[in-house]
């Protein structure tokens, strides 16, 4: 069996940058309200007409982690695309980064598990370079969330909550023993589907069905429902379980973890899993104060911003832990 190391990281937000203050007068809410739940201040959103998409932002982060990585991207043998939010419903985003990537035919795949799709992606990505089928893998997480909320004051609980941006990495074949991913650990539950749910359009669920039951527009299926307190409770419970199973696989203690990436879902479950934890402030990163939930993009921008600052270093015990829609979670242990 061989290991996997990720060689190169990136990230690309879009330049709107949407304060709490902005959304304020679209709807009836407030900086106080939003920072005091969510810890968000701002978030950024795509503009129409500059270029962005979930694909594209994806390429642009994906550029980055390419070059970072010192792999060429003809090398890459395989491109897995984590997000909620296609371009498309079908083909996936994955196609669409070989075709702007002008990488020669490779086989590529959507991973579709929301907030804990970085994490899943990262955990098919680790199978295949595990067993030799693959050397080079590019896993990417994107969301256009803002072309599909309610900005109105009937979507506020959910609305203010997520922002568009897009992460990358380049997974390889590790030459060092013990430097790498050490194990993932995937779970999801699924009688709790519809809890943190987009309804529709769906093929059950089609675009004159939608009309007809909604004449008065009230519960309108194509923006996203969440069950806010339900999500947080399980949320906090399945974080903690799925970082301790990780370590437990690993024999590691809370102590040897240099940095903790949660998925940047809501500060108040950061905080509450870094307290659990006892974890030091310099033990968990959070950068949600700045883009909101980004859904699959949220652990690869923040775990390319904690290399940046220089917050992730050789040698330390990487955890990245996500828990979203599904309800899925799952947790990753490396050694960067
Ligand atoms: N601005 C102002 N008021 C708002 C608001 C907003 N953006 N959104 C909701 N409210 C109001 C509600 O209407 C409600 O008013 P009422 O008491 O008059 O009925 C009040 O605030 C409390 O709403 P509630 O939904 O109970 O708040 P909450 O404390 O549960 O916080 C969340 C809402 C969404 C922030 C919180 O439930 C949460 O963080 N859940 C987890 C979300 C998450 O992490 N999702 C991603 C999973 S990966």
């Amino acid at each position: 069996m061989y290991q996997t190391k990720i060689a190169g990281l990136g990230k690309y937000v879009p330049e709107n940058v949407v304060t709490n203050d902005d959304l304020s007068k679209k709807m009836d809410t407030n900086d106080e309200w939003i920072t005091e739940r969510t810890g968000i201040k701002e978030r950024r959103h795509i503009k129409k007409g500059d270029g962005n998409t979930t694909a594209t932002m994806g390429v642009k982060a994906a550029k980055i982690a390419i070059e970072r990585s010192g792999i060429s991207k003809d090398d890459i043998d395989l491109i897995v695309f984590a997000t909620l939010s296609p371009d498309y419903y079908f083909p996936g985003c994955g196609v669409q980064v070989q075709e702007m990537l002008e990488i020669d035919t490779c086989p590529a795949l959507d991973v579709r598990n929301q907030c804990s799709g970085f994490v899943y992606a990262i955990s098919v990505a680790d199978q295949f370079i595990k067993t030799g089928m693959y050397e080079n893998i590019l896993v990417i997480g994107s969301e256009n969330h803002s072309g599909g909320l309610d900005f109105t004051t009937r979507g506020r609980s959910v609305s203010v909550i997520f922002g568009d941006g897009a992460g990358a990495a380049v997974l390889t074949r590790s030459d060092h023993n013990g430097q790498g991913i050490f194990s993932t650990h995937l779970h999801s539950e699924g009688k709790h589907a519809l809890e943190l749910s987009l309804k529709g359009p769906s093929t059950n669920h089609w675009v004159p069905e939608i009309i007809a039951e909604n004449p008065q527009g009230d519960d309108i299926p194509y923006y996203p429902y969440m069950n806010g307190q339900f999500v947080f409770k399980n949320a906090i419970q399945r974080f903690s379980e799925v970082i301790n199973e990780g370590l437990k696989e690993n024999g590691l203690e809370v102590a040897d973890i240099d940095m903790l990436i949660p998925h940047q879902a809501n500060l108040r479950i950061s905080q509450f899993v870094q307290q659990k934890f006892k974890l030091k402030d310099d033990q968990v990163y959070n950068n949600i104060q700045r883009y909101g939930n980004t859904t699959a993009a949220s652990i690869p921008i923040a775990l390319t911003e904690a290399w940046e600052e220089g917050k992730v270093k050789e040698g330390d015990v990487v955890v990245l832990a996500a828990f979203g829609s599904g309800f899925t979670w799952g947790s990753v242990i490396l050694k960067w």
